[in-house]
């Protein structure tokens, strides 16, 4: 048996904003109520845990990772009771939820900042980074590069620049003041008391700032974050802490550290290198990606995923393969946002079911646990009219009746128009039909949660002498899958080394599958095959 404190890394995850996941009360916003009605539908796909964007009080400059109240849940969704029942509903169905810790910035309408602010001899002056001078840290690059010019903004009143890796608007807390360390594992205890089941962790990598270096993954960053893990250990056992570092796996590799700080981590570069292996029609740049990811500590899991709130990031790339993506992806320049792309899954793969289903097989197939982001269990589009990367946060398509079924009104954003509009693409016309996307994935998970080979760690590539197919072996002790992955638009033939010619259980069909010398996989298609003993 598989000790309970480590469910995450079998657990299959589906990320929500909360504004746009179901509004309850008809303000045309979603709520944590209308949430905790659609618990069901989560429950129906197979979802084990849920992590809710910020729903913290915040001016909304950058959908609520700009925080104004680390200890209230934003009017708008609801009360903290809201919550509190949303948790108690979930775990009843045995849905955990985690949600997001913003550590790095506050809002810059934080009564800290504000205070801040107002006097350079406030106690709060030295929460926050302020210099005389804008030349410091003069590495760190700028990260949403089509908005912001610099790292340091002026403030007129007490004569000084403030430090800010985000949105002028959110101003990183100042992480060498003890008093600011504090207040943050005040924050952790008080989410954890109410019962969530841990951190999303945002923006990690960048907590300390140090002069002649890139102020990222600081040895100062490490410290505090085990800090707060050995904090949940003690008070918190079986709730996570899953790292937001977007960096190369070798630059990850220390927030899990001896299995001592971050129980979970994004792996950000294989995301792009599924795109680009469903593109090229070849498997290599996977392969390469996952040979270069070294091994994590035994109680450690990743975490992969499709598309989520944001541009589908390109910082894990090269620059000539990000050109290339570009080309391939962001073919309008409107599609592009600051080093990605502002897309939905299925417009990005032609909304061609083939591609969409096997983009899926490999989340589900390769190591790490997977995030299913909302909407794309159904197939839903993008509104590319919508500004920043709010073309990816439109209300969820539950029906064909106006508003999508999300509100009995208007709702707050303008919906996705086309044929990957809610009339065409919703929940109510997939739930039964059991040839629906959504029934596909549902089965996936399915399979997946009953095999523990996916959830371990091991993985093998096979030799196929056909580079278009991604072939390799997951186990678990006596558990063996072979799962195969036909990247191309084309048949494709191979030839799998003689020890794996052999009985398989195709987990799909429910059928034997007999391997023997030739095999042929159509045009984008995938086999999940357990070995017969
Ligand atoms: C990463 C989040 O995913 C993104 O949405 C946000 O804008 C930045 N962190 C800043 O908090």
């Amino acid at each position: 048996m598989m000790d309970t404190t480590l469910w995450y890394k079998n657990a299959v995850f589906y990320e929500i904003s909360v504004r746009a996941f179901k509004d309850s009360n008809g303000d045309g916003r979603g709520d944590l109520r209308g949430l905790t009605e659609k618990l069901e539908y989560l429950q129906t796909l197979g979802v084990d845990c849920i992590w809710i964007m910020p729903i913290y009080p915040s001016p909304l400059k950058d959908d609520g990772y700009d925080i104004a109240d680390y200890y209230n849940v934003d009017k708008t969704y609801g009360s903290l009771d809201d919550l509190k029942e949303l948790i108690e509903a979930a775990h009843q169905r045995s849905i955990r939820i985690v949600m997001d810790l913003v550590l790095n910035h506050t809002s810059d309408a934080h009564p800290w900042f504000q205070a801040s602010r107002s006097d350079r001899n406030s106690p709060y002056r030295d929460y926050y980074v302020w210099s005389d001078t804008n030349q410091k840290y003069k590495d760190a690059r700028i990260i949403f590069l089509d908005t912001e010019i610099s790292n340091w903004t002026w403030d007129e009143k007490t004569g000084q620049y403030y430090w800010h890796r985000f949105y002028a608007s959110q101003p990183d807390l100042n992480f060498d003041n003890p008093k600011v360390q504090e207040e943050m594992l005040n924050v952790a205890r008080f989410w954890l008391d109410l019962g969530i089941d841990g951190f999303r962790a945002d923006a990690v990598p960048y907590l300390f700032e140090r002069e002649g270096t890139n102020c990222e993954n600081l040895p100062e960053t490490h410290i505090y974050l085990k800090k707060l893990r050995s904090f949940m250990d003690e008070h918190y056992p079986g709730r996570i802490l899953l790292c937001e570092a977007n960096q190369w796996p070798e630059d990850v590799r220390p927030y899990f550290g001896d299995g001592d700080e971050f129980h979970m981590g994004f792996h950000f570069p294989i995301m792009p290198r599924i795109y680009m292996a469903l593109k090229k029609g070849r498997f290599e740049d996977m392969a390469e990606i996952m040979r270069r990811t070294p091994p994590i500590p035994e109680n450690c899991q990743w975490c992969t995923f499709l598309r989520n709130h944001d541009e589908l990031t390109l910082e894990m790339v090269t620059p000539e393969e990000r050109q290339w993506m570009w080309e391939q992806y962001a073919y309008e320049p409107r599609m592009k946002l600051n080093l990605g792309i502002r897309r939905r899954l299925a417009p990005l793969l032609d909304n061609d079911r083939r591609k969409i289903e096997l983009a899926n097989s490999l989340l589900f197939t390769l190591p790490g646990s997977p995030i299913i982001y909302y909407g794309d269990e159904i197939g839903m589009g993008d509104n590319l009219d919508l500004p920043d990367r709010n073309g990816v946060r439109t209300p969820m398509q539950w029906d064909d009746s106006p508003n999508a079924g999300f509100s009995i009104n208007e709702p707050y954003s303008e919906l996705v128009k086309g044929k990957l509009g809610y009339q065409n693409i919703n929940v109510a016309s997939q739930i039964d039909d059991p040839d629906s996307l959504f029934n596909s994935i549902k089965r996936m998970i399915a399979i997946r949660k009953k095999h523990a080979a996916f959830g371990s760690s091991q993985m093998e590539w096979i030799e196929t002498g056909n580079p278009a197919v991604a072939a390799y072996i997951r186990q678990h002790e006596e558990d063996t899958m072979l799962i195969l992955n036909n990247l191309s638009g084309s048949a494709e033939s191979m030839m799998l080394p003689k020890k794996f010619q052999q009985n398989y259980l195709d987990l799909f069909a429910q059928q034997k599958y007999i391997i023997a010398e030739n095999l042929t996989l159509q045009p984008y298609s995938y086999l999940w095959l357990q070995m017969q003993r």
